[in-house]
């Protein structure tokens, strides 16, 4: 019988050590490694000292290429993240912020699944009880009366992995759902349910169950303080996909988005909207982004935005208001502070626009979270607008990224960008001077070239007339 033995197991990382350690020689962090014992398995050895095969290499040609065959998802706007359908035999994490709207989405998904075969949801944060009420709030149909519970539906609260392993075995459902990996755990291991160690094998071992029986799972995961899924990103390794919810809990968007897919396009995002019939799916978000737009506004500006390969229109707020006391302060919303210090320094020291003693706040309207350059002329137009007091261009969009020395830098996928904003009625867009001039701009859009920042605010007709 082999001995247990000790290790040490960073919490915040995942790094393991044999020795006790007061700081994580991984990612600096203090008194994070905690003690686990393994309990290594009593599995039969074969003669050789290896372990029993039962996998076989196979030839490259002998190997099948169809495309996977994918259960078909009609939320369309979640299927798109997925890259098609659900895989069978895949293993999907969903991340996010508790209360985005997780256990929603994926109560959604199980009750239209359900149709096809049975499905399993497996519970370690909420009662039967209130799965039920949702699920009654979700099949209301607009008119008012509740639509028809599928049968195929099966709920359970466990969190002991080898219960819910067993519950499997008897339901042989075609679709696993867990909500939350942080609640479930393996009761040979010594450590708390959510701890990284918990969380990784739990994880492993759902993942053996999929890839053995064609299951397909999905893992909700909350986020940490951190934005990482469990404190590590150890569980980003262990599936197949990951995506994230996001949004702000006070807007009604939020955005599915895939940072990770063995099946399909990253960075891929879906757009819903959480109303009084759970999540709706947004199919042109960029008309519901610009809807309550006041035009000719002073403070405004349109972007188009890459959502994955879809480009979105948003509106960039900025507001700028005197400095009442002591410093001037920043305030992003949506956008990446940084990036907001950088274009009101360039501002400031390349156009001249004097914001040494105002607050600057900026906002996407929405709740969007934009972190690419290609937003920071917008940002820069809102701001210098707001200053002046005159408002941007209504009819133009504004596309560039903004260098330290006050150029406007090129930004990717132009094209797609320019067509959205012309599908969506905007008569010009400013962006970068292009080096290369192969081929045509889109039709339908007159598209402004500016070499710098302030030809592209003459352009925006926030500078000069
Ligand atoms: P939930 O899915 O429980 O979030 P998570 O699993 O990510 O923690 O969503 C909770 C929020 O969603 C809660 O504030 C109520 C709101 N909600 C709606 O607005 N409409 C609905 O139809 C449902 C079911 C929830
Ligand atoms: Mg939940």
């Amino acid at each position: 019988m082999p001995k247990p033995r000790t290790r040490y197991v960073c919490q915040e990382c995942g790094r393991v050590s044999v020795r006790p350690l007061g700081r994580c020689p991984s990612c600096g962090a203090w008194n994070s490694m905690v003690e686990e014992v393994i309990v290594p398995e009593t599995g039969s050895k074969t003669a050789s000292g290896g372990t029993p095969l039962t996998s076989a290499p196979r030839r490259l040609h002998e190997i099948s290429g169809d495309v996977e065959e994918r259960l078909p998802l009609p939320i369309a706007e979640f299927a798109r993240v997925l890259g098609g359908g659900i895989v069978p035999g895949s293993i999907v994490l969903i991340g996010g912020d508790p209360g985005i709207g997780k256990s929603t989405l994926t109560l959604q998904m199980a009750l239209r699944m359900a149709a096809l075969g049975p499905v399993l949801y497996v519970s370690g944060e909420e009662s039967e009880r209130q799965i039920k009420m949702r699920a009654l709030r979700l099949l209301r149909s607009p008119a008012g009366e509740t639509l028809p519970m599928p049968s195929d539906l099966l709920l359970v609260t466990e969190t002991n992995l080898d219960a819910i392993l067993r519950h499997v075995e008897n339901v042989k459902p075609r679709l696993l759902i867990v909500d939350s990996i942080q609640t479930v755990y393996r009761p040979e291991m010594s450590s708390s349910a959510g701890s990284v160690s918990q969380v990784r094998e739990s994880a492993s071992r759902l993942r053996e169950l999929a890839k053995s029986s064609g299951i397909a799972v999905f893992l909700i995961g909350h986020v940490t303080k951190e934005g990482a899924i469990a404190g590590p990103r150890v569980l980003e390794h262990i599936v197949d996909t990951v995506l994230y919810l996001e949004g702000d809990r006070f807007q009604a968007y939020r955005l599915l988005r895939s940072v990770k897919n063995r099946f399909g396009a990253t960075s891929e995002v879906g757009v819903f909207a959480m109303g009084e019939r759970g999540m709706e799916e947004v199919p042109n978000p960029s008309e519901a982004f610009l809807a309550e737009r006041m035009v000719n506004a002073p403070g405004s500006a349109i972007v188009v935005t890459m959502e994955g390969t879809r480009p979105i229109l948003v509106e960039l707020q900025g507001l700028t208001s005197p400095t009442s006391f002591g410093n001037p302060r920043r305030t992003p919303n949506g956008v990446d502070f940084n990036r907001l210090l950088l274009v009101a320094a360039v501002l400031t020291r390349r156009v001249g626009v004097r914001l040494g003693e105002q607050d600057i706040f900026v906002n996407v309207v929405g709740g969007l979270k934009i972190t690419e350059p290609a937003a920071d002329l917008a940002v820069a137009a809102a701001i210098a607008s707001s200053v002046k007091d005159r408002p941007v261009r209504a009819d133009a969009v504004l596309i560039g990224e903004v260098g330290l020395s006050g150029e406007l830098r090129s930004v990717s996928q132009l094209d797609i960008r320019l067509r959205e904003a012309a599908k969506l009625g905007f008569k010009a867009a400013i962006v970068p001077r292009r080096l290369r001039r192969s081929l045509p701009w889109p039709e339908g859009i007159e598209v402004l070239e500016a070499r710098s920042l302030r030809q592209a605010l003459d352009l925006a007709q926030v500078q000069k007339n």
